[in-house]
């Protein structure tokens, strides 16, 4: 056994997977109990380790949201002294509380362990060159990857978000075999090449892509997969829970393992919250179990998938989830980037030359997603063209600040965005998915 081929803990029988479950679980409970969050909850509600007798009892445990880390921020989640942990990872957001995650050595260690593994199972091997279009800094893609191929022994080549230009002559002359990109990007990136002049299949070495960060169709996996001539891997992660290598498609491509040694996993219906059956869509909600600095206890992800029943032919036992079927919140993700509509509307707020109605409509152009903004001005003349262009490029900035991404900015007359019945639609999904 390595550390990164774990033969005994991918094909454990269930019985163990669960005994071992209930052990780090018990762990998970006593560490938790060290947070200032975790110590009240358990408080009020009189819970300790001796709640949970069996992996059932799990669910006398009370659910842990996105808002309770916000109310958190910074430090209410930490689990040991600050002074032991290593890393902070946080989300985009300024006019709001982002959400902080924080990571001892030990749990940076499993994190690359854990996507190590998962880079293993698809055929990533050490003699590979691994290129990662992942934004660095915040993003956990970019350090996640980083960390997972280098423990691997890939050479690794941290190129980051952006100028495909530049990524291409990388993937070109350092003879990359393996891409972590957003599946998004990843076509936009195959058309650049194309325009180049360059036809992957027979001036690259590519071989594997592992895709994910947002949602995508089997459609567009396969899309990829032409166009490049690799074989593209759904990975799924979330910063709350380290970042990728949560769970990941196996060769058989049909379902992604959701790695049971290092989370419990359930599904729950997202209204009456009560767990739904195996190959029922609901919300995942995942419990950590060998974290140290910030465990989590039934986070609920609000991202909807299912589990997919029976065995998977490759031989490992780990549950299997299904491509995500979308959100039971409002979040949009676009670029690989998380983002509120809400976090729109604040910044908006704040200009006292605009009105209060605005549309954000997502689109795709030239196989770029973009977001497109069109709010309504209050009392500002368009007359004025250099006053308008100064006020669209400083909102703009500011809108950028926020959301990390660039949305395009139409500010409109008075009047002028159609009128709504009711409850005001805000946003419009017109991207192509395929
Ligand atoms: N990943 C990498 N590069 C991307 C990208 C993505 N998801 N989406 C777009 N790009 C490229 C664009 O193609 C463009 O390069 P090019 O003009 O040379 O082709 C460049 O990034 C800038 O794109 P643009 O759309 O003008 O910028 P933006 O300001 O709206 O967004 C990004 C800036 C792309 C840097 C930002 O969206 C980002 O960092 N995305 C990656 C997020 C990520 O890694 N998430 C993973 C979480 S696990
Ligand atoms: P972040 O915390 O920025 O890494 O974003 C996590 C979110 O990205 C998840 O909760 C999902 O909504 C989305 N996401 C991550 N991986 C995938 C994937 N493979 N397919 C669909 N959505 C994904
Ligand atoms: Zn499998």
């Amino acid at each position: 056994m390595t550390e990164y081929w774990q033969e005994e803990l991918e094909t454990i029988n269930r019985k163990d997977l669960e005994k071992l479950q209930l052990t780090r679980l018990w762990q998970t409970i006593e560490r938790a109990a060290k947070s200032p969050f975790y110590q009240k909850v358990f408080a009020e509600r009189n819970i300790s380790v001796d709640t949970v007798r069996t992996l059932e009892d799990l669910q006398k445990l009370p659910f842990t949201t996105k808002d309770d880390l916000r109310k958190s921020y910074p430090y209410g989640m930490a689990a040991i002294p600050l002074k032991e942990c290593v890393r902070l990872h946080s989300s985009s957001g300024t006019t709001g509380n982002p959400t902080v995650v924080l990571h001892s050595a030990k749990d940076l260690s499993e994190w690359a362990n854990q996507v190590a593994r998962c880079m293993y199972m698809v055929g990533i091997r050490d003699t590979d060159i691994f290129q990662n279009t992942s934004g660095y800094g915040m993003f956990t893609g970019g350090l996640g990857f980083q960390y997972g191929a280098e423990r691997l022994g890939c050479l690794t080549i941290p190129a980051a978000a952006g100028n495909s230009k530049r990524q291409i002559k990388f993937i070109v002359d350092f003879g990359t075999t393996c891409l972590h990109i957003i599946p998004s990007y990843a076509v936009r990136l195959a058309e650049v090449m194309y325009a180049e002049g360059i036809d992957p299949r027979k001036d690259t070495k590519l071989h594997t892509f592992c895709i994910g960060a947002e949602p995508h169709s089997e459609e567009q996996r396969q899309r990829i997969e032409q166009m490049i001539g690799v074989k593209a891997y759904n990975c799924f992660g979330m910063s709350e829970m380290n970042g990728p290598g949560v769970a990941f498609e196996c060769k058989e491509q049909n379902g992604l393992h959701i790695w049971e040694d290092y989370t419990i996993v359930e599904i729950i219906h997202p209204e009456t919250l009560e767990p739904v059956p195996e190959g029922e869509v609901g919300e995942l909600v995942l419990t950590t179990l060998n974290r140290e600095a910030m465990p989590l206890i039934r986070y609920r992800t609000r991202d909807l998938t299912c589990i997919l029943p029976g065995e998977c032919r490759c031989g490992r036992t780990h549950k299997r989830i299904a491509r995500f079927k979308g959100r039971s919140d409002d979040m949009i993700i676009l670029k690989g980037v998380n983002i509120f509509p809400i976090q729109v509307e604040e910044v908006l707020m704040q200009f006292k030359e605009l009105g209060s109605d605005y549309l954000i409509t997502m689109e795709t152009i030239d196989n770029n997603d973009e977001m497109l903004i069109e709010v309504e001005l209050g009392d500002f003349s368009t007359d004025d063209y250099s006053r308008l262009q100064n006020l669209t490029k400083t909102i703009t900035r500011h809108l950028k600040d926020e959301l990390l991404i660039t949305p395009r900015l139409k500010l409109v007359s008075k009047g002028s965005l159609p009128v709504q019945e009711g409850k005001a639609v805000r946003v419009r999904e017109l991207r192509i998915k395929n």
